[in-house]
């Protein structure tokens, strides 16, 4: 079953750049590196359409080099874009990002009258609180509230005339692509009473297997998992590290966790859950089924609401002789 995510809070954050935005020379969307179109939020890119975007892979020491090469390449071509790959063991991360601003909006930036604005947003977990906290280092300043924007936004001040926003909370819309919702849970993103470890962890195998098979068996001591099913995978982890019920049977639940725990702490090796071309065709496929479901449920609406008669049925068209003829 695919993962629903609704976490509460997503008005006040949406508010909040609606707010915001008019006035922000660039939005910073900090990405996890090992899923960067998964952990990327829709909504946001319709709320800030049309701005400079700078893309920062965040978490790159968990991902793999050559396929946070290929993110960023693909980043890099979109226009109004630039991407950059970064870690929390940068010590000085301000001037990668500051530079990044400044090649997006040339304009901004040079002198009090004419400020640099960047807004920072971030799905939870993403290390947007780590980051914020490396920037804010010792010139930057919280300067706390300002007037007409919500109570939580704090503004740092990254360099003289450079501004960082930070907006509270996250905007976390449906999940349409099944396989996000798997990563997303497998990176740590979602909470953990919203998913099913058993479920991510054949899914994350079912990745794993063909993609780094190498690492997979160099951790579990394993031969062949390239051909194995998920399940037999599972089992053959849960017997390796001795996770067994009584009985003699594998505890699945324990091999599962021990699965999702290796992953995101990258005892497996440095993985990456998705290529730009990957992402791009489940996202197609989430697009396609999501429309199938909006036509569904329009119909079951305008039905509902021809029976309680708040809508006049809608006339019945006749075909004419030409239409019958065809
Ligand atoms: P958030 O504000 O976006 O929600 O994220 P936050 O900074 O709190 O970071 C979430 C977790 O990710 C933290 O681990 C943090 O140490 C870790 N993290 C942040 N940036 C990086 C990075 O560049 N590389 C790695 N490897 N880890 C990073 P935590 O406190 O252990 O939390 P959790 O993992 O137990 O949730």
């Amino acid at each position: 079953m695919a993962i629903q995510w609704f976490p509460g809070h997503m008005h006040l954050t949406r508010k909040a750049i609606e707010e915001r935005i008019r006035e922000i020379d660039v939005v910073i969307e900090l990405l996890d590196a090992r899923l960067p179109g998964s952990s990327a939020n829709p909504m946001l890119a319709q709320l800030t359409a049309g701005k400079p975007a700078l893309k920062v892979l965040n978490k790159q020491d968990l991902a793999d080099p050559a396929r946070t090469q290929e993110w960023l390449a693909h980043f890099n071509a979109l226009s109004g874009t630039r991407a950059l790959g970064l870690d929390a063991s940068m010590a000085a991360p301000a001037k990668a990002l500051i530079d990044a601003c400044f090649a997006l909006a040339p304009h901004r930036g040079s002198s009090m009258a004419k400020p640099m604005r960047v807004l920072i947003c971030g799905i939870p977990n993403v290390g947007k609180s780590t980051l914020i906290n490396t920037l804010k280092g010792k010139r930057a300043a919280k300067t706390g509230d300002e007037a007409g924007v919500t109570k939580i936004e704090q503004r740092i001040v990254l360099q003289d005339a450079f501004y960082l926003f930070d907006t509270p909370g996250v905007l976390w819309p449906r999940i349409i692509v099944a396989k996000s919702g798997y990563n997303l849970a497998a990176s740590g993103a979602i909470g953990k009473n919203a998913f099913d470890e058993e479920e991510v962890a054949l899914e994350l195998l079912d990745y794993l297997r063909q993609h780094y098979p190498a690492q997979v068996e160099a951790r579990y001591k394993l031969q062949g998992v390239a051909g194995q099913t998920d399940e037999q995978l599972l089992e053959a982890i849960g017997r390796k590290r001795g996770a067994l019920q009584s009985g003699g049977r594998i505890n699945l639940q324990k091999a599962a966790e021990v699965v999702i725990h290796d992953f995101r702490a990258a005892v497996m090796g440095r993985m990456t859950l998705e290529t730009p071309a990957e992402f791009a065709e489940w996202l197609a496929h989430g697009q396609k089924l999501d429309a199938e479901r909006q036509v569904k449920k329009d119909a079951i609406e305008l039905d509902r609401a021809i029976r309680f008669k708040k809508v006049p049925r809608p006339p019945r068209v006749q075909a004419t002789d030409d239409e019958i003829s065809d």
